[in-house]
């Protein structure tokens, strides 16, 4: 196991009925900036609840947070917030509205040009205080230092990070997932699984507690995933999906093991050059990727074939075989498509997702640095 220290700030406050509690966490003398998205809060309840806990609060709101939100959406936050003297944030939503406020709440406090946070790896040193009402489990946003930001007009989807950017504290009402369309549903339990899997199957390094730990959340998601959508208003279901979430990524996975986000790295180009939704890009490269470096992976794979699917019988080659059909079985069970052309991608558009990757200096991802342009290309034409 890799050495490694680990403090993750984030308050997780946990089950239903439990988004009054804001009105406890965070001080009254804040001034607060409510961030959301395109208006699911305001039909399913969890609006009213936001304002009920905020009744003693100076609060103001800013709406308008777009999937993948977007460079200038956040800009024009920072001005309402220049207007309002906000003091604390507190978004209300999914992956989107959390990644929007972390980069809001860096820029805000941010000496110099706020695109250089993005295009530059700026470091955010200081940021507003800021809590997360969630209402999507997928990205473990709610509880990490880690956003994403596209920029529209060149078409480029970049990461940032900051411990600055921890969100204070998380509020987890499964309830509030019932909502939830079942795409929606389908593409956080296929994001909660492949952050899993990026931080699980790699080469081993004798870390057996975090092993288990992926295997878990991996299997967690498995028995539950389907039933997310089958059984929307099982509470159960609800719980253990928004749970495995988030502790897919919230750093403990993580720890003192190699990691390997080449999926992510070129699936953020499949959405900001094709508007695929972001678990969708995973849903087709991940299989392909498996499939594409099951050398590199091998020892991991029959691990992940064994103690995920349960495969015991035949040979290595067809273990590895079978754990990958598995894997996109999964996918495509909940509805989510593993195959690239059915968004509307070919293979005339790979020279230019190769071209993003090189923009990006993407150019030597995984576990051992091998997966060059020329390896995601390949991985890509598996994926037709
Ligand atoms: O905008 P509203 O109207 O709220 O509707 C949203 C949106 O249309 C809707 N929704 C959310 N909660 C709902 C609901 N509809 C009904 N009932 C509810 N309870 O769902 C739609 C998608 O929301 P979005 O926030 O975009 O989805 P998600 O949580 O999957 O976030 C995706 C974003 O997170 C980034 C992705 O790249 C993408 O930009 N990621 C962030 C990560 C991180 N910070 O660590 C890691 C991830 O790998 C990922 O890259
Ligand atoms: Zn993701």
């Amino acid at each position: 196991m890799y050495n490694f220290s680990f403090q993750n700030p984030t308050k997780l406050i946990f089950g239903e009925g439990q988004i009054a509690k804001i009105a406890t966490s965070i001080p009254k003398d804040e001034k607060v900036l409510v961030i959301y998205g395109g208006g699911s809060i305001k039909k399913n309840g969890v609006y009213e609840q936001v304002s009920a806990a905020l009744a003693e609060h100076s609060w103001s709101e800013f709406g308008g947070i777009e999937p993948n939100p977007g460079f200038h959406t956040c800009l024009n936050a920072l001005e309402h917030i220049k207007a309002n003297g906000s003091t604390f944030l507190l978004a209300v939503g999914g992956g989107s509205v959390a990644d929007a406020t972390k980069f809001i709440a860096g820029a805000a406090c941010f000496d110099g040009d706020p695109l250089t946070i993005l295009t530059e790896g700026a470091r955010v040193h200081q940021a507003l205080p800021l809590g997360v009402v969630l209402t999507l489990p997928a990205t473990g946003s709610e509880s990490n230092p880690n956003g994403v930001v596209t920029r529209y007009e060149t078409q480029d989807k970049m990461p940032f990070y900051s411990r600055a950017l921890y969100p204070q504290f998380a509020i987890l009402d499964p309830t509030v997932t019932y909502s939830l369309p079942n795409k929606q549903v389908a593409n956080g339990i296929v994001d909660a699984f492949v952050h899993t899997v990026e931080q699980y199957l790699t080469f081993p390094v004798g870390a057996d507690l975090q092993d288990r730990f992926a295997e878990g959340i991996l299997r967690t998601l498995i028995d539950h995933g389907p039933k997310a959508l089958s059984e929307p208003k099982n509470y159960n279901v609800r719980a253990n999906v928004m749970w495995s979430a988030t502790m897919a990524l919230n750093g403990l996975i993580g720890l003192g093991v190699p990691q390997d986000w080449s999926t992510h790295f070129i699936g953020h180009e499949l959405t900001a050059l094709h508007g695929m939704d972001h678990a969708q890009t995973l849903a087709v490269i991940l299989p392909a990727m498996m499939a594409e470096q099951r050398e590199q992976k091998r020892e991991k794979l029959l691990q992940y074939g064994r103690e995920v699917w349960n495969l015991e019988h035949g040979t290595e080659d067809e273990r590895i075989e079978r754990a990958i059909d598995e894997t996109r079985a999964f996918f495509e069970a909940l509805g989510v498509s593993t195959c690239l052309e059915d968004y509307g991608v070919t293979e005339t558009h790979i020279p230019e997702i190769i071209a993003a990757l090189k923009k990006h200096n993407l150019t030597a991802l995984g576990e051992h640095k091998d997966i060059t342009p020329e390896v995601s290309e390949a991985v890509l034409r598996r994926c037709l």
